[in-house]
């Protein structure tokens, strides 16, 4: 049971009251302002088993316990006796106490600024008298909001105070995900399967997990495409001594290289049948065969593998095993691409900037508004990896600290309306052209393919200034 204790009381009709109830189980701190001490009393005692309730029938001390104590969570009357009312309690609770929500109980009459209220970011309001089962839900999916809204940002502070998590960066909510459940599934030994496109970090992903295991050994990795398939079997499960001819020497697998450690198969799309079959029995048996080898080898080792395949495909059109399949796919991690999360390209383009700064030795202030355009408009089939090359193509060719240049995928915006006259269009792809060229005529003619005297002409006929 909860108990409460008064810390402080003044006059009643000043009526300067703090409570606190007591709950072993729930830390969270919840302030409560009401200047009614009835009322007050009445909403302590309905949320007192969610958190560790602070009282208060003054907004000026609301002001400072917000300051000080942090609450995860402010219940607020709308009007206080006070000249700080609810509305001046919940905008100095958005600044400090960002991820913290802040409920507004109302009379009828307030009702309407109470809705205002709402879009100037409280959580939720509630009208006199309130009801119980309501207040109860409300705060329970307040104070949800609230360990989902620290967590993310004790994550994104995790690096340096950065918006990074294990060298990645990423402040979308669909990143933010996924550093949740590499954080997760990194302390089990769970077989991991990480889908995503070409360049949005499923590597990154890999390292991450091994980063964050308690694995003592390696992290061994081995890309299944780059490998010629005659080679593959040899690369993963080794082989003994004259195992075959030409066999001069034993070598040992990438498997038995990760024991104890994670073995990462990068592109497990591009698995050939026959080894899918070897790589089902090893991990199921928890046993090693090198070729030539008269024992297996018992092994320890955590698989993670990742591809840009669509492996739903590859098992329709029989090129993967169902088995192997759902023994890969227990915990599944999917990197959303980079044009779905737009809100990461601005961190990631400071983050590749300061590389990029550090690289060529230059300060690398930034990008321009048009460039900063392009790119959250562009669709980054590459994704991460794409944007990071473009980076460093358009630093090389501006020199200035704001670089202003387009990579050279990036198409120029065409200046040409199509609902021009085909006159119009002519002059206006003349005028680019010499716009592009520098009003080099010569380079200009060449470049709309005609001859030289026929640019003059035109150019004398559409009176175009140059
Ligand atoms: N969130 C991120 N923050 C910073 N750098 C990233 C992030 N994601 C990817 N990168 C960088 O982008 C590049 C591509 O990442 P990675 O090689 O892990 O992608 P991938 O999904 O394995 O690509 P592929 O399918 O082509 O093998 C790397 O240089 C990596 O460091
Ligand atoms: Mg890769």
């Amino acid at each position: 049971m909860p108990f409460c204790h008064i810390l402080s009381k003044t006059k009643l009709d000043q009526i300067e009251i703090k409570l606190i109830f007591e709950n072993m189980e729930n830390t969270h701190k919840i302030l409560i302002v009401d200047d009614e001490l009835v009322e007050l009393e009445t909403l302590c005692d309905v949320v007192s088993s969610s958190g560790e309730i602070i009282a208060s029938s003054s907004g000026i001390e609301a002001l400072d316990i917000i300051q000080s104590e942090k609450p995860a969570l402010v219940i607020t009357d709308l009007v206080l006796k006070d000249e700080i009312d609810g509305l001046k309690i919940l905008d100095f609770a958005r600044e400090k106490i960002p991820d913290s929500s802040v409920i507004l109980v109302t009379g009828h009459a307030s009702v309407e600024t109470a809705l205002k209220a709402m879009k100037s970011g409280a959580y939720d309001y509630l009208v006199k008298p309130v009801d119980i089962r309501r207040l109860r839900a409300v705060v329970d999916k307040a104070l949800e909001l609230y360990r989902i809204a620290r967590e993310r940002t004790r994550l994104l502070e995790a690096v340096d105070g950065e918006t990074q998590f294990q060298g990645m960066v990423g402040v979308s909510s669909s990143m933010y995900r996924v550093f949740k459940k590499i954080g997760a599934v990194a302390p089990t030994d769970s077989t991991v399967l990480i889908l995503g496109e070409s360049g949005t970090g499923k590597e990154l992903v890999a390292e991450a997990i091994h980063n964050l295991s308690n694995r003592k050994g390696k992290l061994v990795k081995i890309n299944c495409s780059a490998i010629p398939e005659n080679l593959l079997e040899s690369e993963l499960f080794g082989y003994e001594k004259g195992a075959f001819t030409g066999a001069s020497r034993k070598k040992q697998g990438k498997f038995e290289l990760a024991n104890n450690g994670t073995l990462f198969l990068d592109e497990i799309g591009d698995m050939p049948l026959q080894l899918q079959a070897k790589l089902l029995r090893t991990i199921e048996s928890g046993e090693v065969e090198p070729l030539g080898a008269e024992q297996p080898i018992k092994i320890d080792v955590r698989i993670v593998t990742a591809t840009n395949q669509n492996l739903e495909e590859l098992m329709n059109r029989g090129k993967f095993r169902n088995d192997l399949y759902y023994r890969l796919r227990v915990f599944l991690i999917e990197i959303p691409p980079l044009r779905e999360r737009t809100e990461d390209i601005p961190p990631l383009i400071s983050y590749f900037l300061r590389k990029l700064s550090a690289k060529f030795g230059r300060d690398i202030k930034g990008i321009s508004p048009k460039v900063l355009n392009a790119f959250l408009s562009y669709s980054w089939q590459g994704n991460i990896r794409q944007l990071r090359n473009a980076l460093e193509e358009i630093a090389i060719l501006s020199q200035s600290g704001i670089l202003d240049e387009l990579p050279s995928f990036i198409e120029q915006p065409d200046k040409i309306q199509l609902d021009g006259t085909m006159e119009q269009l002519e002059k206006q792809a003349i005028e680019n052209a010499l716009k592009k060229t520098g009003g080099n005529k010569t380079k200009a003619a060449k470049f709309l393919d005609i001859g030289l005297r026929t640019l003059y002409r035109k150019i004398e006929k559409y009176e175009i200034e140059i």
